[in-house]
């Protein structure tokens, strides 16, 4: 059995073998872009993921590096358009793609990046290509969905924490749960089983994109990888801001709104203001209890799954370390 570890390394080596028949394509405007954004590296957990959870079940990697590559190359097309979305300047320590090249190539290399991916999971050695490639277009379909409605959530005043978790389901949690019911499907794993891997992933997932927003406020830029503040800046209802409109008495929330009714606010004082009445409020507290609640869901569907310990300890492992992660 592969060690979280090991589960890393070999997931870049593939990377990195694909990208060197990348580099011989032209034009390079495209495929730089294309390049550029898978060195960077980034956490690769979904890759992982699905690597991990097919070697519960198998010892022949192989077969699982097709899909765990495409959804790891799907994910960062989405980064591609997101932080276009979001105008964000920097990921990964570095220039964002539309900033370090431009938009037009965050777009069509996006783009490029979406066709690559489905490219390779069309290359799965499985006799259920047809189940795989609905999982990922349902997968897909839905990613895009949630992001539309994380846009929309901007300008809207009235969301509630239920649509803000329906929300981050659907731009977030299902490509976490899709890496594991892709890995459980190319194993040919029972599909009871992998029904509770994909509830994990949705559970995790969740609980994932709740750290993510808790990161962009607390965070450490330099580790994180990301300007902190990205999401107060763009009135993001993240359930930070939900909870804390909740929970405002009326001078915290005539403050509040002000901010977010600001039309060109200075930043750092837009961020540092809001993050005062967030510590205020308490609402970093409330969103660290509300990670811990999907994270015993994530683990009792784990439980669930018919395998012994030993071999849903990486997954296991991997989840605690997702609980506990800076970046
Ligand atoms: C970023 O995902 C987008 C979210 C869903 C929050 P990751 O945090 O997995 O990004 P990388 O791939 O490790 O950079
Ligand atoms: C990203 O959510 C979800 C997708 C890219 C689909 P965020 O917008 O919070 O992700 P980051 O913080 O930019 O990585
Ligand atoms: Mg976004
Ligand atoms: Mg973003
Ligand atoms: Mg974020």
């Amino acid at each position: 059995m592969l060690t979280f570890k090991s589960a890393i390394e070999r997931i870049n080596q593939k990377i990195e073998e694909e990208l060197k028949e990348v580099q011989t394509k032209e034009p390079a405007g495209l495929y730089s872009p294309i390049i550029y954004t898978l060195q960077r590296g980034g956490k690769r957990i979904r890759p992982v993921l699905a690597l991990l959870t097919y070697n519960m079940y198998r010892e022949d990697l192989e077969k699982v590096y097709p899909a765990a590559l495409a959804i790891e190359i799907f994910h960062n097309f989405t980064l591609l358009h997101d932080d276009i979305m979001d105008d964000a300047d920097i990921r990964r320590g570095e220039p964002t793609v539309h900033k370090r090249f431009n938009e037009n190539a965050a777009i069509l290399s996006g783009d490029a990046m979406s066709i690559l991916a489905y490219q390779y999971l069309g290359n799965t050695p499985t006799n259920n290509l047809q189940g795989l490639l609905q999982l990922f277009n349902q997968t897909a379909m839905e990613i895009c969905e949630g992001q539309q409605y994380d846009m929309e959530f901007e300008d809207r005043s009235d969301v509630t924490v239920e649509e803000y978790l329906t929300m981050i389901k659907l731009k977030t949690a299902v490509l976490l749960a899709c890496s594991m019911k892709a890995g459980a499907m190319v194993a040919e794993a029972p599909a009871e089983d992998a029904q509770h891997l994909y509830d994990f992933g949705i559970n995790l997932g969740l609980a994932f994109q709740l750290q993510d927003d808790l990161l962009d406020v607390y965070g450490d830029a330099s580790v994180f990888g990301k300007k902190i503040g990205g999401d107060i800046i763009a009135n993001k209802k993240t359930f930070l801001l939900l909870n804390a409109l909740c929970l405002a008495n009326s001078t915290q929330k005539e403050e509040l709104e002000r901010w977010i009714n600001q039309p060109a606010p200075n930043r750092e004082e837009k961020v540092t203001a809001v993050t005062q009445l967030y510590n205020e409020l308490g609402v970093k507290e409330l969103s660290q209890e509300k990670m811990e609640d999907y994270y015993e869901k994530a683990i009792n569907h784990l439980n669930q799954v018919k395998l012994n310990d030993q071999l849903k300890s990486n997954l296991l492992l991997i989840a605690q370390k997702m609980m506990n992660r800076d970046s």
